[in-house]
């Protein structure tokens, strides 16, 4: 019976779904399974566990930057085995990769990668009244999850493990993309630049309890302030009800690359999509 850790985050619950099936899979075979979703509680020390897995949506096509900062700061793993779980909406771009490749460089040994794909919320495409991917992951994708595990079961048993090659990286216009939603960038300039329109803003505090970094305190009026641990998930601008914030996201010099991605997308027929409007906070479908 082996001891796993699983570490991810989720801001809207998919990757926390497949973390949930992947640990169902586990506990089957006889193992315990801790599971620690970052944007609710602090990891606990990879110390005695027999084996790790990191779980990460893509966010602009890399994993998010809480997770990337989590497995920086872990220690010399030693071959410790370890597995990667990735959730996106439409291309996942490097985000396997650049976790798979993080956890080699800590020492760890690869013993699986899954990826499938989450309702995508990302507040752009929200706007342009597209939700890709809308019912993933769907429950054969969880059945997928939870037959993941037992395979790590076997391979840690000790059957072969054959390394899957890594993802595609990004067309060109993604990595401009990346480039511009780059961690430096977010955290030193677009932290300081999102606008509260004072006037509409009535201090109700939903975007601090959504901020899944509590990078959002409340100033002498009760209105938000960022400070630099944003990770432009963008969740206190999609959820704020009287839309009142406005990110660095939603400048215009975004919104071509923005277009470009919603057109593609939604022209691709490996991927679906519902037509959705996004008011006050609320998506509704139709
Ligand atoms: C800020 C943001 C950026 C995103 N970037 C990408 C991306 O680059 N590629 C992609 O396929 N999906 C992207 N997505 C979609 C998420 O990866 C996907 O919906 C995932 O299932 C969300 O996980 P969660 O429900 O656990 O938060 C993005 C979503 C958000 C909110």
């Amino acid at each position: 019976m082996s001891k796993i850790l699983m570490v991810f985050f989720s801001q809207s619950g998919t990757t926390a779904r497949i973390a949930e099936s992947i640990a169902v899979g586990f506990r089957a075979s006889g193992h315990t399974v801790d599971l620690c979703n970052i944007k609710h509680e602090t990891p606990k020390s990879v110390d005695g566990y027999d084996l790790i897995g990191i779980g990460s949506p893509a966010y602009y096509f890399r994993p998010s930057i809480n997770i990337t900062e989590y497995v920086n700061s872990l220690p010399c793993l030693n071959g410790v085995p370890n597995f990667v779980f990735v959730l996106y909406g439409t291309y996942t771009g490097d985000t396997g990769n650049t976790l798979r490749e993080g956890l080699r460089m800590k020492g760890a040994r690869e013993v699986g990668y899954f990826k499938c794909r989450g309702a995508d919320f990302y507040h752009g495409y929200l706007k342009a009244g597209y939700l890709f991917s809308p019912d993933h992951p769907l429950t054969e994708e969880l059945s997928q999850a939870e037959e993941f595990a037992s395979e790590i079961s076997g391979i840690m048993a000790g059957q072969k493990y054959t390394r899957p090659e890594p993802d595609h990286p990004p067309a060109i216009i993604y990595r401009l993309e990346r480039f511009f939603t780059n961690r430096w960038l977010i955290k030193t300039i677009y932290s300081r630049l999102f606008h509260i329109d004072k006037k509409k803003c009535t201090a109700c505090a939903v975007c601090m309890m959504q901020c899944p970094t509590k990078n959002i305190s409340a100033d002498n009026e009760g209105q938000p302030v960022w400070s630099r641990n944003c990770i432009l998930c963008l969740s206190c601008e999609m959820n704020c009800p009287q839309e009142a914030i406005t990110s660095p996201a939603s400048w215009p010099l975004f919104q071509p690359v923005m277009r470009y991605n919603v057109i593609r997308a939604s022209r691709d027929s490996s991927l679906d999509y519902v037509r959705v409007k996004h008011i006050r906070g609320r998506t509704t479908r139709g």
